[in-house]
């Protein structure tokens, strides 16, 4: 089992009461990776990351230590690092956790991060319903900057940085980089076209890193226990721990911190307890709504960005949703596409049109009024969705609508044939 000897870093200290206070974290060696990277040149701090194998844990899986060298040295702009805390993926809720429970190692990351890419100020944009976590957040920069670790001169080095947290307005496009940024600059938020990259023109036009938070909690250990302790934990090019969030149908939901790399069913059976009555596992939606759903039969499969890359789907966030044999596979795309429809942010066509129009066609097969040219409909509009708009919440739409109606055929057929959800679905109870 690949969990017999791992030992968890990134939710250590979590088990102790009072695990958000500056006390707690000092106590078990907080801020002394700080300490150790400012013995150190940003570039040294950028080329350990890097071997590290770090890859950002926001969905995307972008090497965290490449990122951050796109930074241009040469410029006379300011440079900030914009974290990326609006978790607002369907499934997923394990950057809560951090900025709930030890939002001192989400400082820590970001503030190491902050002086590798030589910025002065860094914004944590939190999610708008994260009013809570926001609060023990604001504390902990408070906290933070009274012990001088944010502010002028830290630790007695000649590099000064400025935290400021930003709170948004509960808008999933928000979570998307350049959303996020124009929110941050106080306008609507709408994703940008790219190129340019935010490394280059970013906040204000000015260069800009975004790391999710977990990506950036990972920092701190990086620094203190080496690259090569977080190279050697899980697969290659897929390294380091992941906290994954587990929801829908276990025994025991929760977020589990393990090596990259385990094995789903591993995941579900072992740490999750299993399904609740020893039911069979029917679908699971592996790293979060946007990533295509994998069969029952098809979960002996390892947790990692290239494995479910390599197998049909996505591993997002890590945040599996377990579905068992009583879960109606239309409704499901059903309620996924009313998700991404409500979020679509109208911008491109074919998000704004094509996420309402799939919503509308899963309802029709769901309640028995749709007929076998919707499905082939369905598909066709993924098809027009994907690769063709600005960001990429059109694709995370179209991909869990295609999964969907491809994995489980069979079912959409069902109800189209006996014009109603033979799983006792069909209304909106
Ligand atoms: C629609 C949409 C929503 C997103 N929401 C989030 C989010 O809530 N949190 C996050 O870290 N990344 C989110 N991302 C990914 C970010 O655009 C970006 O890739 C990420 O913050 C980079 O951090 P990382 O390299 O550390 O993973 C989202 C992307 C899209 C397209």
């Amino acid at each position: 089992m690949l969990t017999a000897t791992f030992e968890p870093v990134l939710t250590k200290t979590m088990q102790y009461p009072e695990s958000h206070t500056l006390e707690v974290y000092r106590k078990h060696g907080g801020y002394e990776a700080l300490a150790m990277a400012l013995q150190k040149q940003p570039d040294e701090i950028i080329d350990m990351v890097k071997r590290s194998g770090l890859r950002g844990r926001g969905g995307a899986g972008f090497p965290t230590g490449t990122k951050w060298g796109f930074v241009p040295k040469s410029t006379d702009k300011p440079k900030y690092m914009c974290v990326n805390a609006d978790e607002s993926e369907p499934g997923a809720f394990k950057d809560r956790l951090i900025c709930q429970k030890d939002p001192h190692q989400l400082l820590e990351g970001t503030l190491i991060g902050s002086y590798a890419i030589g910025a002065n100020r860094a914004y944590i944009y939190i999610r708008g319903e994260f009013a809570h976590e926001a609060r023990l957040l604001e504390r902990a920069i408070e906290e933070a900057r009274t012990a001088g670790f944010i502010g002028r001169n830290i630790l007695g080095s000649s590099w000064s940085c400025e935290v400021t947290m930003y709170v948004g307005a509960g808008a999933y496009i928000c979570g998307e980089e350049t959303g996020l940024i124009e929110s941050l600059e106080g306008k609507r938020g709408w994703p940008r076209l790219k190129p340019p990259f935010p490394a280059v023109v970013g906040l204000f036009g000015c260069p800009t890193v975004v790391n999710n938070v977990e990506t950036l909690a990972c920092v701190p250990h990086i620094v203190k226990l080496g690259w090569e302790w977080f190279s050697s934990i899980g697969p290659e090019r897929n390294s380091g721990p992941k906290l994954y969030g587990l929801s829908g149908h276990v025994n025991r939901p929760g977020v589990f911190e393990l090596p990259m790399g385990i094995s789903l069913r591993e995941l579900i059976d072992e740490h999750g307890g299993g399904v609740p009555g020893g039911r069979p596992v029917k679908g699971v939606i592996p790293g979060g709504a946007s990533c295509p759903v994998l069969r029952g039969d098809e979960i002996d499969l390892p947790m990692d960005f290239d494995s479910l890359t390599r197998a049909g789907s996505l591993f997002g966030t890590g945040t599996p949703i377990v579905m068992d044999d009583t879960t109606c596979m239309v409704r499901a795309a059903w309620i996924t596409a009313r998700f991404f429809a409500h979020e679509s942010c109208g911008q491109c066509t074919p998000c704004r049109e094509g996420c309402g129009w799939m919503q509308r066609l899963l309802w029709k097969i769901e309640t028995g009024e749709g007929e076998e040219r919707d499905l082939d409909t369905l598909l066709s509009i993924t098809d027009q969705i994907e690769g063709n708009t600005i960001c990429a919440l059109g694709d995370a739409a179209a991909w869990p609508t295609r999964g969907f109606a491809k994995k489980f055929r069979e079912e959409f057929l069902q109800h189209i044939t006996e014009r109603r959800c033979p799983l006792g679905g069909g209304s909106l109870h």
